[in-house]
């Protein structure tokens, strides 16, 4: 899955695909014809696809061995360590604050909810909004993927965005609508998001697995899950299956940061709020997914209606305080209010 314009950019520029050398599967020299032909065959491209799914994975993938795929995963690892694409075991907190002051971020739309993550929606984490119906969560998704297009002074990172729809609410003609209220060019950035619509939780889980390569052809720097928990929420109803439904969502959203910590991409997952205490699980007003993706998002935004306005509110950060802005739903998408 490549995206075929080679023009395919809003400033015209071309994409660069970022797949090196020294992260193609034969560069580890443990890996040998044999064994990359069963991990192509697998859909590992890379090794840092390896990273990602981990060795338990891999080794059910491919049928290898558990302890040939746990050496691999461990080889691959340290290569990445050395080109500086995951952390160090033992890195000094120095270290930790250069490569933090320079991570990427995307502008939302707003000044004011771009200041709420101080700076825009970060790469190498999720952020999770959360918030009842029709509080904008599937807007901001639709602004996120125009805007990450834009140059870096101007808020994008000259990169495309993967869509994965699970509610069918993902609409093309939005993504026209916002570009040319910010007169951007419409089909270059229609051209530079692709989308995976997800029929149920297991597909959901396949496409994820799949996604690395698709991050490495197509340049693409975030990805939306709209929503993260639905299919979850659909497929698993009651007590008795809630421990399994905890299971899968955990899986998911590790794969998930796996993912955004490996390719350096930013994560958008949204959440849907239980908005009545009919619900068997917990209270009213609680995300639905509970725990497991509370735990996994590294930002946690909630979204409440304000008017005409809406209310963002930073409920859980590693390093922001618990602070709240205003911002609006406009024809150009995510904006500051009036
Ligand atoms: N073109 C538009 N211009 C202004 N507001 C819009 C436009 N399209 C949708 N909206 C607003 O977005 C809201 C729906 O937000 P949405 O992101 O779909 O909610 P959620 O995903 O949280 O359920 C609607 O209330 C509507 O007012
Ligand atoms: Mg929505």
């Amino acid at each position: 899955m490549v995206l075929e314009d080679a023009d395919n950019d809003v400033t015209g520029e071309r994409h660069k695909p970022s797949n090196s050398n020294e992260l193609m599967l034969d560069s580890l020299e443990d890996i040998g014809p044999t064994t990359k032909g069963f991990l192509e065959q697998a859909g590992f491209k890379s090794i840092k696809d390896l990273i990602v799914r981990g060795p338990a994975d891999v080794s059910e993938a491919t049928g290898m061995q558990i302890e040939k795929s746990v050496y691999l995963c461990n080889k691959a690892r340290s290569r990445l360590e050395e080109i500086g694409i995951i952390e160090k075991s033992f890195t000094k907190a120095t270290a930790l604050y250069e490569k933090r002051k320079n991570e990427e971020r995307i502008s939302t739309g707003s000044k004011n909810l771009d200041d709420l993550f101080g700076g825009g929606i970060e790469t190498r984490a999720i952020t999770e909004i959360y918030g009842e119906y029709g509080t904008g969560k599937t807007q901001l998704c639709h602004t996120l993927c125009v805007l990450v297009n834009l140059e870096k002074p101007k808020g994008g990172l000259k990169s495309g965005a993967l869509y994965i729809d699970t509610e069918n609410t993902f609409r093309p003609e939005r993504i026209v609508s916002i570009a040319q209220a910010r007169n951007l060019d419409p089909d270059r950035i229609l051209d530079n998001i692709l989308v995976a619509k997800a029929y149920n939780s297991a597909h959901q889980e396949l496409i994820i697995e799949q996604t690395g390569p698709v991050i490495d052809a197509n340049n693409i720097k975030l990805i939306v899950v709209d929503s993260a928990v639905a299919h979850y929420r659909a497929e698993f109803l009651g007590r008795a299956t809630l421990s399994e439904r905890q299971q899968k969502l955990n899986k998911f959203m590790h794969l998930l940061l796996r993912i955004s910590e490996t390719y350096g991409v930013a994560v958008l997952a949204t959440n849907q709020i239980q908005s009545s205490p009919d619900s068997i699980f917990g209270d009213a007003l609680r995300p639905i997914g509970g725990h497991v993706v509370a735990h996994t998002s590294t930002y946690r935004v909630y979204l409440k209606r304000s008017g005409k306005n809406r209310i963002a509110r930073m409920v859980d950060s590693p390093y922001h305080p618990e602070r709240e802005v205003l911002f609006t739903l406009a024809e150009s998408g995510v904006e500051d209010p009036v």
